[in-house]
């Protein structure tokens, strides 16, 4: 297990280094990452290099046990390159480059940069490649901006498109130019489309393409250099969790395995969904467990700052995501920097650089975690539940909502909850994946629906698998077109429904909008709400579960089920304003499926499970301000206290138990 911090030896007097490096020990800490913005440290002017510093700050480190992970300093550039070589400065919607002096600057098809940033990864690679203490890279710092509009970008994308079309009848098709008349001629003629709400649906959605698959190219390019350098080293990148500008599992292929950032401290204190869920969608890009490269340890703000994590929150924030698949645990950052724009993003120290109290608490954290590793080792979360997070979707759906307020986040997150509260783990699996190991499989927002996506999902129901999809599902094809079928197209069968006519309940504006009263049946029995959309749906072979009260209403169902060869396929046509009905319907698709949770846990708990090795291991993870009890199966060891456990467990507020069950 590694933990530590983001450190900047190079913000800091060298007399300091070694009272950081001691401090660190004496936290427990054994990794650091450093350099991802020291470009001008490394290399002053061009081509002239000057590593003494990071050897020395290295050396340092090293004497306390501590181990490095090095980036690619390319997130930030160094003023020098912006003034002799202004064309690497992203240029903005209005044909004006961005102004030089924040970072996440740069024009990703500049040819100077690329080289420029070969050039640096390879001298560090070259220079770092047997430094002892020196295990991994970081490529860059979180990709994911900026948007260039140059023309060597326009040029870069035309070029891409017939790469990927082939002919420019094939791209004409594709993207459906017939319509006011907008057909190509010639491959000069492809414009950026710049507005998202008025430009071609499908050239839209290949632009967002593209921009992603620039910053594939050029972490690519980086990571090429690494691995013939520095075979012996891993290869990773920190990512930002649900931010979704990029296709993270093309991103992450490249790499060894996935790290995030994590700052979940924010606002009042609350069960902190988002940050488990971003951990599994995280794991599911590789599908293996992943490092934590930052990690809120402190009040964080570039001009105010947020709350402090109170006593306790450090430690449950860093349990959460290792009970998700974290191997590794960074806090950002070491030491509060006197200077920049960062000056309020506190870190484990204060600008003072004492231990105080939440070194103390990243100390604790550290001794309990070093102590779980044994049993950590080999283990990650293997759910019986997937949901598919499908980048194609999250971008057509922002293109094109739909009905207001669509957004797939908020499709997933109504389902994601749900598992949470009912103490499920989830997979996030992309659309093309084996679906056959889950039991469960959620396909919210699926609104990019591929034939052969089509094709697997029916398999997977009649193979016996249970299937939930919702509003919009199978609406476009892989080339952002409208499927020209009636909805559900060809899942009609698996779901047993049709969908001929469809609506938006409102127009985002409370007195423009409409709900409809939704009654369910059996096991969602219980009055609801539906809003935002309403999908007619006819069933056919599907039972109803949930109906509408409006009289036009009446033919329709807001919920199905359907029978389908061994499987089940549900299909709800609404959004329901109550958590509750979710709660009900997961409970519904769980019971199904025959999954059982191990343990029920009280609202403002969380339950997640690592296993391998022939061990299971329950975390129980109190995000409430008041001691919590938990049924349990009695008989079993909790590793953190090592006690055995009764029929009960309590949790401090925010307290954190790791059972082993038997
Ligand atoms: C992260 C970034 C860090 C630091 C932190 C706080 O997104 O990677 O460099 O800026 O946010 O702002």
């Amino acid at each position: 297990m590694y933990i530590g911090a983001d450190y900047y030896p190079e913000h800091w007097p060298r007399e300091r280094w070694e009272t950081d490096a001691r401090m660190m020990q004496e936290a427990g800490f054994n990794i650091v990452r450093l350099a991802e913005f020291a470009w001008i440290n490394m290399e002053p002017q061009e081509g002239t290099f000057e590593f003494g510093w990071l050897d020395e700050a290295l050396e340092t480190l090293d004497r306390h046990g501590i181990r490095a992970v090095l980036c690619t300093p390319t997130a930030v550039m160094p003023a020098w390159i912006a003034r002799k070589y202004p064309e690497t400065l992203a240029m903005q919607q209005d044909g004006t480059r961005i102004v030089w002096g924040v970072r996440k600057n740069n024009c990703f098809t500049s040819g100077a940069y690329r080289l420029l940033s070969e050039r640096i990864t390879r001298a560090m690679a070259e220079h770092f490649r047997d430094a002892p203490n020196v295990i991994g890279w970081q490529t860059d710092n979180e990709f994911g901006g900026p948007v260039c509009y140059c023309d060597t970008c326009r040029s870069a994308f035309q070029d891409w498109l017939r790469a990927k079309y082939g002919s420019l009848d094939e791209l004409n098709r594709a993207w459906g130019t017939h319509f006011w008349g907008h057909l190509y001629r010639t491959w000069g003629e492809i414009i950026i489309p710049v507005d998202p709400s008025t430009h071609n649906p499908s050239a839209c959605l290949d632009w967002q393409r593209f921009g992603s698959w620039l910053n594939v190219r050029f972490q690519r390019d980086q990571v090429r250099i690494l691995r013939e350098v520095c075979p012996q080293h891993f290869v990773t990148h920190n990512f930002m969790g649900l931010f979704h500008e990029l296709d993270y599992y093309d991103l992450a292929e490249d790499l060894d395995h996935v790290s995030w950032d994590n700052y979940p401290v924010w606002g009042p204190p609350s069960v902190p969904y988002l940050a488990s869920e971003a951990a599994d969608v995280m794991r599911g890009l590789k599908k293996k467990n992943f490092w934590i490269m930052e990690q809120t340890s402190g009040p964080g703000g570039w001009g105010a700052y947020g709350r402090n994590p109170r006593p306790g929150e450090i430690r449950k924030v860093a349990f959460q995501q290792v009970a998700h698949g974290a191997d590794a645990v960074v806090w950002f950052r070491w030491r509060a920097c006197t200077a920049g724009r960062e000056q309020y993003w506190h870190g484990i120290l204060g600008h003072d650089g004492k231990g105080l109290r939440r070194y103390k608490e990243c100390a604790q954290t550290a001794t309990d975690l070093h102590g779980l590793s044994a049993a950590l080792e080999g283990t990650t979360v293997k759910p019986s539940v997937a949901i598919i997070y499908d980048y194609d979707s999250i971008w057509a759906v922002r293109i094109q909502p739909g009905y207001a307020g669509n957004t797939y986040h908020a499709a997933m997150d109504r389902l994601y909850q749900a598992l949470f509260r009912a103490g499920v783990n989830v997979d996030f699996i992309r659309s093309t994946d084996d679906l056959s190991p889950y039991r469960v499989v959620l396909a919210p927002d699926l609104y990019v629906l591929p034939d052969r996506v089509a094709e697997s999902l029916r398999q997977y129901v009649q193979n016996g698998g249970v299937l939930l999809a919702d509003s919009r599902f199978g609406v476009k094809d892989e080339t952002n077109l409208c499927h020209a079928r009636t909805l559900p197209g060809l899942l009609s069968d698996a779901l047993g429904i049709a969908i001929e006519e469809y609506e938006s309940l409102g127009q985002g504006d409370e007195t423009q909008s409409i709900t409809y009263k939704v009654l369910g049946l059996g096991a969602l029995s219980g009055s609801y709400t539906a809003a935002q959309t309403a999908e007619w749906v006819q069933p056919q072979t599907a039972e109803t579960l949930a109906r509408y009260g409006e009289w036009h209403m009446q033919p329709y169902a807001a919920l199905t089920r359907n029978r389908y060869g061994q499987g089940w396929g549900y299909f709800l046509g609404t959004v329901i304003q109550e958590p509750g009905f979710y709660d009900a319907l997961i409970a519904e698709l769980l019971e199904r499926a025959g999954i059982a949770a191990v343990v029920k846990p009280p609202a403002g708990v969380e339950a997640s499970i690592r296993e391998g090795n022939g061990r299971r291991l329950l975390f129980l993870i109190n995000h409430t301000e008041q001691p919590q009890t938990v049924t349990v199966p009695a008989g079993q060891m909790e590793l953190l206290t090592q006690t055995e456990t009764g029929h009960t467990l309590t949790l401090d507020r925010y307290g954190v138990a790791v059972v082993q069950l038997a």
